[in-house]
């Protein structure tokens, strides 16, 4: 059975029947195929790909060029999931035409289904309404922003102290009312997303947030236990893929150095068998 193509308005659909939304990311076309087998609504493919994939310190140097090679590779892997694809630093924030060009190429050359922006502050308010003049679904991105890291001073939890919670409830409903049509809540406390879930319409997705938001995600090599630095306490390790594909490559190096590998059965004869 072919299963329908997620968009947006699922989303809301599913916030209105209380069915929780699963999102993950994806950086290649491998990715995407096992996520569509995995069945997942969303997938985002995060500007994270700077660090998970391309070995930066942090998003900040990631680049309009980079997320299009990756949102391509998705794309052509994906058959029913909502792609959203993550605005790099300094791709949306100068001013709305450079959003828009920038927005527009991610949809139009890469096959993203919308974008996601982080922060709330009037800026990302008109920047939300300008994509949504051009027709671009965007996501929105509170909490911990990794791409406002230098001024945040580390990847903290935030909204912990009244007026940093009060502000977070503040953009949230604002970026609501300019039209997002989902919320990511990264790294804040359970009760904060908890009310800001229930004050909201739009869904919103956790990240570190707890359980009572509308849905949840993580960074896929994360939960696949591929990454090799200490990852988080909000993640959860689904599997420790690192550590088998560190056994298998030693197995292999062991095999061809002692003359294991190849062996008959892998060989090509005259004659063939
Ligand atoms: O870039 C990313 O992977 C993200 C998620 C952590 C939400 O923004």
């Amino acid at each position: 059975m072919v299963s329908k193509q997620t968009t947006t308005t699922t989303l809301c659909e599913m916030k209105q029947k209380d069915a929780k939304i699963t999102m993950l990311t994806a950086y290649d076309f491998p990715a995407a195929r096992l996520l569509n087998e995995a069945g997942v609504d969303v997938i985002l493919i995060g500007d994270s790909v700077g660090m998970v994939k391309l070995g930066y310190e942090s998003t900040l140097p990631v680049t309009v060029e980079e997320m299009l090679h990756h949102v391509k590779a998705v794309k052509r892997g994906n058959t029913r999931a909502l792609l959203v694809a993550d605005m790099p630093y300094l791709s949306y924030e100068l001013d709305c035409a450079q959003a828009a060009r920038n927005a527009g190429r991610l949809v139009k050359e890469g096959g993203a289904h919308a974008v996601k922006i982080e922060g709330g502050g009037l800026d990302a308010v008109a920047v939300v309404k300008e994509l949504l003049r051009i027709h671009i679904p965007v996501m929105g991105h509170l909490g911990l922003t990794p791409q406002s890291i230098n001024r945040l001073g580390g990847y903290k939890v935030q909204g912990r102290a009244a007026r940093d919670a009060e502000r977070i409830i503040a953009q949230a409903q604002a970026l609501e009312n300019a039209g997002v049509f989902a919320l990511v809540l990264e790294c804040i406390p359970s009760d904060l997303a908890r009310k800001i879930t229930s004050t909201l319409s739009i869904p919103t997705i956790g990240i570190g947030a707890g359980p009572h938001c509308d849905g949840q995600v993580l960074v896929l090599d994360d939960a696949l236990g591929l990454t090799e630095s200490g990852t988080p306490k909000f993640v959860k390790h689904y599997a420790n893929l690192r550590s088998a594909a560190l056994a298998a490559t030693s197995a292999y190096c062991h095999d061809v150095r002692k003359g294991l590998f190849p062996a008959a059965e892998h060989e090509f004869k005259d004659t063939p068998r």
